[in-house]
């Protein structure tokens, strides 16, 4: 039965973060695991990387089980109910299913009312500012209420576990925000930037089981269906489109760097964040960094590392945040928000 609807809302000023939650599942896997399995070492993995261990979802564990988890987490933090969102987007590529989206698994998982809009994004790691921007332009709009933005990863199921130069770098996990209006000007998601470089799709994408190249036994035999990765090219886009669009974003908003109180970087590789911060003239310690937690979680990357660093007391009320993401596509993405 169609859950009564709603009237209605007013357009808003300003939409902002009501709550952030995060889930990572509760198994590790470390560099020392990884350098009994494989030719590497811990010193190879932390010195190229800075990734100490990853989180691996146990097999019944699914995607849209850790995105409820995090978006319970940060409904709470909201202090909403499941009953008060009326818009849902999933950044993920690593769904429940094919088809249909994974948002509509997650809505009936938490009890989101069949008057939602529930729908999935795939941008890879910059998925969740693709999904953010979604959200807050849908919300400005007047037509929605309260958004649940997730981005979440099962990654340990598309690497391939035979490649040393990428499996050591992935993860799962979960990061979500609720959003909603403000009357109030000049806070919340005050602006993004995203973009795109299709002609650079081969440089990290998954070549099998798309409708060009559905599931054969030969190409489950020649491992079609793991992510296929150029990392060095990657890694020197990543650190100029990363640092371009942070630029451009704050000479939008007529802002220096060093009026940003914390920076959420994509969590992709310690050099890249470190290479970053120098060409922005921070501090390091102006990023918050988790990624020797847990690697790279592709969209669940800054959800993730944005509820921590809200719950380790590294966002406080009227500080400037900048987010900035890279990944397959090749997407990109930045955000500046003032809470
Ligand atoms: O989220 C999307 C964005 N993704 C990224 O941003 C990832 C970007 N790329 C990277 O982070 C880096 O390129 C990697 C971490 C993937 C690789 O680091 P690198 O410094 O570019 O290393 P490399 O690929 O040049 O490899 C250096 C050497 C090679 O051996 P030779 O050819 O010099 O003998 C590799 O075979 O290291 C070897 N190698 C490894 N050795 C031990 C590659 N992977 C490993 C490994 N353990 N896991």
């Amino acid at each position: 039965m169609p859950s009564p609807l709603r009237p209605p809302a007013l357009a808003p000023v300003s939409t902002v973060i009501l709550g952030t939650g995060s889930f990572a599942p509760a198994g590790i896997l470390t560099n020392a695991e990884l350098s009994k399995r494989m030719d590497t070492s811990d010193e190879w993995i932390v010195t190229r990387t800075g990734i100490r261990e990853r989180r691996i979802a146990g097999p019944g564990e699914n995607t849209s089980d850790m995105a409820v988890k995090a978006a319970a987490a940060a409904l709470a933090d909201a202090k909403l109910t499941p009953a008060d969102i009326d818009l849902l987007v999933v950044a993920t590529i690593t769904p429940d299913l094919t088809m249909p989206a994974t948002a509509c698994i997650i809505q009936a998982k938490l009890g989101i009312p069949t008057t939602a809009a529930c729908f999935d994004l795939n941008a890879a790691c910059s998925g969740f500012l693709y999904g953010l921007d979604t959200a807050c332009a849908m919300i400005s709009s007047g037509r929605y209420r309260h958004a649940l933005v997730i981005g979440v990863e099962k990654l340990s199921t598309i690497v391939d576990w035979k490649d040393r130069t990428t499996c050591v770098l992935f993860g799962d996990g979960a990061g979500a925000v609720v959003v909603g209006g403000s009357p109030r000007p000049g806070i919340g998601l005050i602006g993004t930037r995203l973009g795109a470089f299709g002609e650079s799709v081969d440089l990290l994408h998954i070549p099998g089981g798309g409708s060009n190249a559905p599931a054969t036994p030969a190409s489950i035999a020649a491992g079609d269906h793991t992510i296929k990765m150029k990392g060095k090219e990657v890694f020197k886009l990543a650190v100029r489109v990363m640092e371009e669009s942070a630029r451009d974003i704050l000479e939008q908003h007529g802002l220096q760097a060093d009026q940003i109180a914390c920076v959420i970087p994509h969590q992709a590789n310690l050099r890249i964040i470190e290479a970053i911060a120098q060409y922005l003239e921070l501090p390091l310690d102006r990023f918050f960094i988790n990624v020797d937690r847990y690697g790279n979680t592709s969209a669940a990357s800054i959800p993730l590392a944005l509820d921590e660093a809200r719950r380790a007391g590294r966002i406080k009320a009227g500080d400037l945040t900048l987010l900035v993401a890279f990944g397959a596509g090749l997407t990109y993405g930045s955000a500046l928000i003032r809470w």
